[in-house]
């Protein structure tokens, strides 16, 4: 089939999600390889957001391609209440590579599914029924992951899950109290105690907050955040709990965002870069006083695919492959790279208001002034409203590449496996595309 046909075929049979049906202009996607993806008439793309922020390792991998097919061959499907090796590996292995005594995990299938059940392990454990998060958040589409997310996408489908506090974030480029960083007193974590104390220490279960948000804006939280967020909860025993569905597995430069700074959750959720999404899969870790209270308890908790055999085998030597080939290590020696030529854009490109940048997640926000930091399209930007924004997927692809965009944000979060000269491909790309954005500056 050509690209034609397949678009008409997807979209007439097909929804696309998060859009508005006439206005698709979908890529078409054959087949990919490394840091690459191929269209059905042959056209190459440079995968600079790791498809959807979550094909780590990148496209291709044959070990994982393989463990993959040796579980299908031996065992396709096996129930939740059966033990199984792959289910049980790839827990030890979590265990492992998540901090502090993060040590028992419910297997789910996806992102939203995690968080549904970190909000319910929080609320069991406590007693509690409040759970804290932030406004630029987003935790997944279910009714509860929604209700969490602070993100606009909730606002159609309201009323949610009750019991959701939002509170504001460390967004220090457009610092929600005033700030800078000359007058900065934190007000962004005094604010979270002080909604704690005014909803009622005793009534919230957690607090719940992405290791580095994600498509919320890419905000880098300052170096105290987050051990001041474990203090303000220790103080009033409240839970911790970190959603790592799309800053965990090496994203950042470390295992999991939260290592950046050294503190431990109660509770981790984890879901794409678990398998790098060559099956679905969906995790919550939670700490060993939490496990514990299951010990004589019912666990109140369940799915159909909860470690699915063949998601699990492919979790484990998707684990295998960051550690082998040091995808790891190589997201930090790349995101140094990355963070200077974003930085040189920046100088370059009267566009670009700022620049976040952390291993190898990364976004640049697009302003029309740098001074005034007007956006070049507003937060939650319906599409008659993006200008000189809607120029920059057609750019992109015309140029041979594909990144996420949306408002007046340009993320780069490429394959953990990119090597220099194809981080350079993209920048260049980048480069040029800026230059039509600049057009929309005062
Ligand atoms: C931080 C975060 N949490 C949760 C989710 C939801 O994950 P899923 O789409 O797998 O349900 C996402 C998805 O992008 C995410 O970025």
């Amino acid at each position: 089939m050509t690209n034609e046909e397949l678009i008409a075929l997807n979209r007439e049979y097909v929804f696309f999600t998060w859009a508005t049906q006439s206005q698709v202009h979908p890529l078409v996607a054959v087949r990919s390889e490394g840091v690459y993806f191929w269209d059905a008439d042959g056209n190459r793309y440079l995968d600079f957001s790791s498809q959807l922020m979550n094909v780590n390792i990148g496209h291709g991998n044959q070990k994982v391609i393989q463990a993959v097919h040796e579980q299908m061959q031996k065992m396709v499907f096996a129930y939740p209440g059966v033990a199984t090796e792959p289910r049980a590996r790839l827990a030890q292995l979590l265990a492992e590579i998540t901090p502090g005594d993060l040590s028992k995990t419910l297997f789910t299938l996806g992102g939203a599914e995690a968080n549904e059940n970190a909000i319910k392990f929080a609320r069991l454990y406590t007693g509690r029924q409040k759970i804290i998060t932030r406004y630029r958040s987003y935790h997944g589409a279910t009714a509860g992951a929604m209700a969490l997310s602070g993100d606009p996408r909730r606002l159609p489908v309201e009323p949610l899950i009750p019991g959701v506090i939002h509170v504001m974030d460390p967004y220090c480029y457009r610092c929600p109290f005033g700030q800078t960083p000359e007058t900065c007193h934190r007000e962004c974590i005094s604010h979270v105690e002080q909604v704690i104390l005014f909803e009622g220490p005793e009534n919230v279960a957690a607090v719940m907050m992405e290791g580095v948000t994600g498509t919320s804006g890419l905000i880098i939280p300052p170096d105290d955040y987050w051990p001041r967020m474990r203090e303000i909860c220790d103080k009033y025993d409240i839970l911790l709990i970190d959603d790592e569905v799309m800053s965990g597995f090496g994203r950042t430069g470390e295992w999991f965002g939260i290592d950046n700074w050294g503190v431990a959750p109660d509770i981790m959720t984890m879901a794409k870069g678990i398998t790098s999404g060559y099956v679905p899969l969906g995790a919550v870790i939670v700490s060993r006083a939490i496990a514990d209270y299951f010990e004589d308890r019912p666990l109140p908790m369940g799915l159909t695919y909860s470690g699915h055999p063949v998601s699990t085998a492919a979790g484990v030597a998707t684990i295998e492959v960051y550690k082998e080939e040091h995808l790891v290590e190589n997201a930090k020696a790349m995101g140094a790279i990355l963070k200077e030529g974003l930085e040189e854009l920046k100088e370059k490109h009267p566009s670009v208001g700022d620049v976040r940048s952390i291993g190898l997640f990364a976004v640049l926000e697009l302003v029309r002034d740098k001074e005034t930091k007007e956006p070049l399209a507003p937060w939650n930007a319906k599409p008659h409203e993006l200008g000189v924004m809607a120029e920059v997927q057609p750019a992109l692809r015309e140029r041979g590449m594909y990144t996420f965009s949306k408002w007046n944000l340009i993320f780069v979060v490429p394959p953990l496996s990119i090597n220099e000269s194809e981080l350079q491909e993209g920048l260049d790309i980048l480069d040029e595309v800026l230059t039509i954005t600049d057009s929309g500056t005062k």
